[in-house]
């Protein structure tokens, strides 16, 4: 079979990690998907760049929606950020060339997965996102696929790493939350814009790609009921401790009566649950189905090694020739979400 040609635009944290396993696990990754898949061109904006892999073997493209139209690519793996400008046009520029997507942009398939998935349904390509929701954690396949034959009842869980560890830190070390959101700063573990963590926006947009997922409507990302971590204190802390509680910043969406339900807000939940358990930059997520019952899926929400992994598991699938697309299932047609309502009681 004819290797899976691929052009990877951006090269940074996420990017270089994709080709340092495609260099590493090739023959492995090969045998998966029964057949190879081979990068043919990279871009990102500084050529002269150290990336800690080898990048000769590779075409140079400067321009990354010329590397979107390149015409010996099979599938565009997008991997800039930001939910305008470079990544929005390279994706629009792949799907309207006949090419099939990877990408790990949660805000740019929050803000315009839709109108991307319909262009995509019309185009005959498929978008595939495993690493814009949880990073490294499997969860849209195990959506799509390991829980096909449910009634999705309810997702929920912790998708914001940083967030995670700034009040597991405020516990454990007995800071306030303007000193540990420094430390996070120090560590490289915010986003270039640190709201996009702290108001809970980031984990807002994986929260909307979720839910559409897991309940077949449109991407809904402006009726997430959103509020961020930056008002909890040190005292909101202790006082749920000693009740036996810790505070999480938790992403639920449900189906009700009243139409699709989307919040992510700091909760208490039991110290002792796996919730309450959850240390650190670790994700957790949790699907209820109503044949399965429920499901928790925790692992590493971010970083190198962990989003690679699950941008890999989309060249696989795409390799395989899986051509189902992944929003709007299982109703597999894009209805539209009715607006959110006030928080359940
Ligand atoms: P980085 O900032 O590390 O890398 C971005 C890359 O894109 C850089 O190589 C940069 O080039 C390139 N780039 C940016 N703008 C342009 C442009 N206009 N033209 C060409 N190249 C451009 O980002 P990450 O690797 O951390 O993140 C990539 C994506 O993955 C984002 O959407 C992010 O939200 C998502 N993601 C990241 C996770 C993580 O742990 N880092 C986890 C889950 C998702 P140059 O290097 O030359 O500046
Ligand atoms: N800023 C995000 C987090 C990165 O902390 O979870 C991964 O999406």
């Amino acid at each position: 079979t004819a290797p899976l040609r691929i052009g990877v635009a951006g090269l940074g944290t996420v990017g270089a990690g994709v080709l340092r396993i495609l260099q590493t696990h090739g023959p492995l990754i090969a045998a998966r998907a029964g057949r190879s898949i081979e990068v043919v061109a990279v871009s990102a904006r500084d050529r002269s760049r150290d990336r800690g892999v080898p990048l000769e073997a590779y075409a140079w493209e400067s321009d990354p929606v010329a590397l979107a139209r390149h015409p010996d690519i099979d599938v565009i793996v997008e991997l800039m950020g930001g939910h305008e400008g470079a990544a929005k046009d390279a994706l629009e520029a792949a799907i309207a060339s006949g090419k099939d997507v990877v990408t790990a942009n949660k805000a740019l398939l929050a803000h315009h997965g839709q109108a991307l998935a319909l262009a995509a349904e019309e185009a005959g390509r498929v978008i595939r996102f495993e690493a814009a929701v949880a990073g490294g954690i499997p969860v849209i396949k195990a959506l799509t696929e390991g829980m096909a034959g449910n009634q999705m009842t309810r997702v929920m869980g912790v998708m914001n790493g940083t967030c995670n560890y700034i009040l597991t830190r405020m516990e454990s070390a007995g800071l306030p939350y303007e000193e540990v959101f420094e430390e996070a700063r120090q560590l490289g573990y915010l986003e270039a814009d640190p709201r996009l963590d702290v108001d809970g926006i980031d984990a807002g947009h994986k929260l909307s790609l979720l839910a559409s997922i897991a309940f077949g409507t449109q991407v809904d990302f402006d009726h997430v009921d959103l509020e961020g971590i930056g008002s909890i204190t040190i005292e909101d802390i202790r006082r749920a401790a000693d009740m036996g509680f810790r505070i999480k910043l938790l992403g639920v969406a449900q189906m009700t009566g009243r139409g699709l339900e989307q919040r992510m807000q700091p909760c208490l939940v039991p110290a002792t649950s796996p919730l309450g358990q959850l240390q650190g930059g670790t994700n957790m997520v949790v699907l209820e189905g109503d044949a399965v019952g429920q499901i928790v899926l925790r692992g590493p929400g971010a970083g190198a090694g962990p989003t690679a992994s699950a941008v890999l598991s989309d060249l696989v699938d795409i390799a395989r020739g899986n051509r189902l697309p992944t929003f709007g299932q299982p109703a597999m047609t894009l209805t539209r979400a009715r607006p959110a309502q006030a928080a359940v009681p």
